[in-house]
């Protein structure tokens, strides 16, 4: 399991209030496509280039575990910052920045070079493979692991180690994986089976993580696989197979796989996390006079509901696509710049189809609506309860603590805006969505606020500090 650092130590945040947004930006590497980039890498036949992967916590968790299971991948940030490692260390004492805080993370062009084994290659880890605080690893490496001939297990921290995997164990066990779960939750220990069987499954949770464990699993068994979503879920793993010349069937809401395909490196070039760049966004949205621009956004429209939701509350926020087709792109994966100016936000009721589109987004969504006027409604929102932590609570709490009236309902969450609110201490329960959700509440406070427990930022957004001070938050790491 991974190390726990003492509360005392953990490192946190304070953002003085007020601030004004503006200039231009970039965020770092979309963290599910950095993901799947690896794994199906990892899986094909000949090299796979990535340009422009998250080098973050949970990717290079997903990174480390791959090499542990025989691929060789190069990374020349890794060589470059061991190399100012090795200076550093010969020239000048050694003097660690908090965990999660960095600000030397060499920003480079994010390339990864992953040198396929093919579908057949991995081989055992000779230890359990630590996710971290990864949920698309742990999930998405049960469909590629089970159909292996060899067993492994999967842990992680203390967040993963408590949250569901049921619901991936199940539909794989039906295909024939032997699989167990301690309670529903890690260790999962896979016994692996070469004799998977393809299935029917209609996923009972709209779920990407489960979908894509499913379609992984049914890549490597007998017969052709099929899904079927409740809802549409984001759909990186369709378009990325397609890339890597996997012929994936889309008819409606069910997805087809025939297994025994063989991926085929290829080029994927990482379009910045939309989940990310939607703290700037909403920032932008709460003191961008003169507007923010974000520029190199991936906007799947299955990922993108913030904006629709911003929308619906008055915000003044304009996409300008790259490329003719708003649909297309590297990968098959729709890029643009997002233009972002402050805007008067009003309370909505939140369309439910919009819930999954936005998964990600709540917690920064929370705060546009502590700072919208009148009263914002959220239901539907069941699966906030199991993420990195149970974000309801998480932010119905840390609400609370800056005033805000607010009301936390079994599957949402209901809230009065207001102009203003006060400062405090927050706990981000070790959460990064959290704590950089609280951080952006700040330019509408009256005092400072504080954030605990913010080392996990560093998991999908390596920079946040420097990239938030670039912004314009008065935002310090200790
Ligand atoms: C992800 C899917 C979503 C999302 C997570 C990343 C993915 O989870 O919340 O951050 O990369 O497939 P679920 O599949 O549990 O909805």
């Amino acid at each position: 399991m991974s190390d726990m650092t003492e509360p005392q130590s953990r490192p946190r945040y304070r953002v003085a209030p007020g601030g004004r947004i503006e200039g231009e930006l970039t965020v770092p590497g979309d963290k599910s496509i950095s993901h799947r980039a690896l794994m199906f890498g990892g899986i094909a036949e000949g090299d796979t280039e990535i340009t422009g992967f998250l080098a973050g916590e949970d990717c290079l968790a997903t990174l480390r575990a791959l090499r542990s299971l025989g691929v060789r991948i190069d990374r020349p940030e890794e060589q470059l910052a061991q190399g100012s490692a090795d200076r550093a260390a010969t020239e000048r004492p050694a003097r660690e920045p908090p965990a999660g805080v960095s600000e030397e993370i060499p920003s480079g062009d994010g390339r990864v070079l992953v040198h396929g084994v093919g579908p057949d290659g991995l081989q055992p880890s000779s230890a359990a493979l630590d996710m971290g605080n990864a949920g698309t690893a742990i999930r998405l490496f049960m469909g590629l692991l089970a159909p292996q001939r060899f067993d492994s297990t999967l842990i992680g921290d203390e967040s993963l180690m408590r949250r569901p995997m049921e619901r991936v164990a199940t539909p794989l066990r039906s295909m024939g994986a032997n699989i167990e779960t301690r309670d529903g939750k890690p260790p999962v220990e896979i016994k692996g089976s070469t004799e998977m069987r393809a299935i029917d499954y209609k996923l009972p949770v709209a779920s990407a993580q489960v979908k894509s464990a499913v379609l992984l699993a049914g890549l490597q068994a007998f017969g052709r696989t099929h899904v079927t979503e409740p809802a549409p879920s984001r759909d990186h793993t369709e378009r990325m197979l397609g890339a890597f010349g996997v012929e994936v069937l889309r008819d409606g809401a069910r997805i087809g796989i025939e297994g025994g395909q063989t991926p085929r490196g290829t080029h994927v070039r990482v379009p910045g996390d939309f989940s990310s760049a939607a703290f700037f966004i909403v920032a932008g949205c709460l003191a961008a006079e003169n507007g923010l621009l974000l520029r190199n956004v991936g906007v799947n429209p299955t990922r993108t509901g913030l904006i629709e939701m911003l929308q619906l509350m008055g915000a003044d926020i304009r996409i300008h696509p790259h490329g003719a087709r708003s649909d297309s792109g590297p990968n098959g994966e729709p890029v643009a710049d997002i233009e972002v100016r402050k805007s008067r936000l009003r309370g909505i009721k939140v369309p439910e189809a919009l819930v999954l589109l936005s998964i990600d987004e709540f917690p920064v969504f929370f705060i546009a609506a502590a700072c919208a006027e009148g009263e914002t409604l959220v239901r539907g929102a069941l699966e906030l309860r199991v993420k990195e932590s149970d974000r309801l609570a998480a932010m119905a709490q840390g609400l609370s603590i800056l005033g805000v009236e607010n009301q936390l309902l079994a599957d949402g969450l209901w809230i009065r805006g207001g102009d203003r609110f006060g400062g405090g201490t927050i706990d981000s329960h070790g959460d990064h969505r959290i704590a950089m959700a609280f951080a952006i509440a700040s330019l509408k406070a009256r005092s400072a606020i504080e954030i605990l427990d913010v080392a996990n930022v560093a998991t999908s957004f390596p920079g946040f500090v420097a990239t938030a001070r670039a912004a314009g938050l008065q935002i310090d790491a200790t």
